[in-house]
């Protein structure tokens, strides 16, 4: 089996799950990462892991050099920069056999327009990472329900919520810098997920043709004067003068070009999700069958009292983002790939080696992020974006939302 030499920029939250996926993927090895912070600890994790020789590297250019990929999972706010400097890379004699992104590709549709240009320049298949496409118990559903679709109709009706309490770093908190709030960061997955799992079986993922959203954005918890304290004291982010938003939901229309029925997506993302952790929920109703996947439910239960608590280090360990280290709780024992890192990492792999994009590639990270700057133009204008139209089509390739312009509190707080 041929093994790919995988190259991190970044070395955070998500660089540290994809590290951990990698002990169950075959035919990929992390051999370098260049991060700003924390990249010794992660080569250091990666070595004492056996996932490849891993090293640190001082810049781009050097990362290139000594990899086969490279995997963006640097901030939203970093990534042109970034990919700027690997074309230079692969310009000055890098040879490199992909290219990955994490989600969201961009801020903008403009920026993720110059992300496309920038890969086809350097002539690199791609990879955007939306690892909930790759969540095996979506595969197994839409296998399982294949022969129904056929039989009775397709899915109509695809619902997908990805909420928990908020982000662990400031600048996710702050619009200018991540591109929005909740909807920029997880709307782009709510979106996407639903989106293929109402794709009738068989077909590519941008299949059926978006139409129409309709969203709201809405700012809940955390724009209250006591939160709003909370996160200018923990995050560095005041919600009174550049709000974004902590609750999103919509609906994208989707038509399919072939029988013109149309069918539904509706999101709802959080940051004000006080439960256990992270939840996923993604449902898909069809004519006679559904399926419902809620990423809290786990055969492992775990009881900690108030005196034992005194004990607990790190609620974490439970699962992404908890908040409670005692009482009854939640716990996924192999988080990595319930939610989709390994299948996705695997993917990417098979691609690169066979010299291809991945199932998701960056025009199809650009046509999310399309879909969720059309949601925040419908919650700023509260009327529903028709996507067909070429006026709007051509408004949405220079669009910033106010949000992420730092003007939140002209939606938010009216
Ligand atoms: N798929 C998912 O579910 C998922 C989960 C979390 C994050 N993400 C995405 O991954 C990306 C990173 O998120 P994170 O949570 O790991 O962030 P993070 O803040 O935890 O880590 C960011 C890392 O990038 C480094 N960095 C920052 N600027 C840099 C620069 N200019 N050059 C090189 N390194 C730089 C930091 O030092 C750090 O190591 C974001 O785009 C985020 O949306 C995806």
């Amino acid at each position: 089996m041929q093994t790919l030499k995988l190259g991190f920029i970044g070395a955070g939250f998500v660089a540290k799950f994809h590290a951990v996926a990698l002990k169950l993927v075959r035919g990929a090895e992390l051999v370098g990462v260049y991060a700003l912070k924390g990249a010794e600890e992660l080569a250091a994790f990666a070595r004492a892991n056996q996932l490849g020789p891993c090293k640190v590297y001082p810049n781009v250019a050097e990362l290139c050099k000594n990899c086969d990929v490279v995997a963006v999972l640097a901030p939203n706010f970093a990534r042109v920069e970034l990919v700027e400097q690997i074309v230079e890379a692969v310009k000055a004699g890098a040879e490199l056999k992909g290219l990955i992104c994490e989600k969201p590709l961009a801020r903008t549709v403009a920026e993720a327009k110059r992300l496309v240009e920038l890969a086809s320049q350097a002539s690199l298949p791609t990879a955007y990472f939306e690892n909930q496409i790759h969540i095996k118990a979506i595969s197994k559903a839409l296998a399982q329900l294949a022969p129904l679709q056929k039989l009775m109709g397709p899915i109509a009706l695809a619902r997908s919520a990805e909420e928990h309490a908020g982000p662990h770093e400031g600048w996710f908190w702050d619009p200018t810098r991540q591109g929005g709030g909740v909807l920029s960061d997880m709307g782009c997955h709510s979106i996407a997920v639903s989106w293929f799992v109402l794709n009738p079986p068989g077909k590519p993922p941008t299949f059926l043709e978006p139409v129409s959203v309709n969203a709201e954005t809405s700012l809940l918890k955390w724009g209250q004067p006591r939160y709003r304290r909370q996160l200018l004291d923990r995050m560095g982010v005041d919600y009174a003068k550049t709000p974004a938003e902590d609750f999103a939901t919509g609906i994208v229309t989707f038509r399919n070009p072939e029988t013109s029925q149309l069918v539904k997506a509706q999101f709802t993302n959080s940051w004000m999700y006080d439960k256990q952790g992270l939840r996923l929920l993604i449902d898909g109703l069809g004519p006679g069958y559904a399926f419902e996947l809620n990423s809290l439910s786990s055969p492992l239960e775990v009881f900690i009292g108030d005196e034992a608590a005194e004990a607990v280090a790190d609620a974490e360990g439970a699962l992404e983002k908890a908040t409670a280290s005692r009482g009854l709780l939640t716990i996924q024992p192999n988080e990595a790939d319930l939610y989709g890192y390994v299948d996705e990492l695997a993917d990417a792999r098979n691609a690169f080696l066979a010299g291809k994009d991945a199932l998701l590639n960056w025009q199809y990270g650009l046509e999310i992020t399309r879909l969720c700057q059309a949601a925040y133009l419908s919650a700023e204008r509260r009327k529903t974006i028709d996507l067909t139209d070429p006026a709007i089509q051509q408004e949405l390739n220079s669009y910033t939302s106010l949000i992420a312009q730092g003007r939140g509190a002209e939606v938010l707080y009216k």
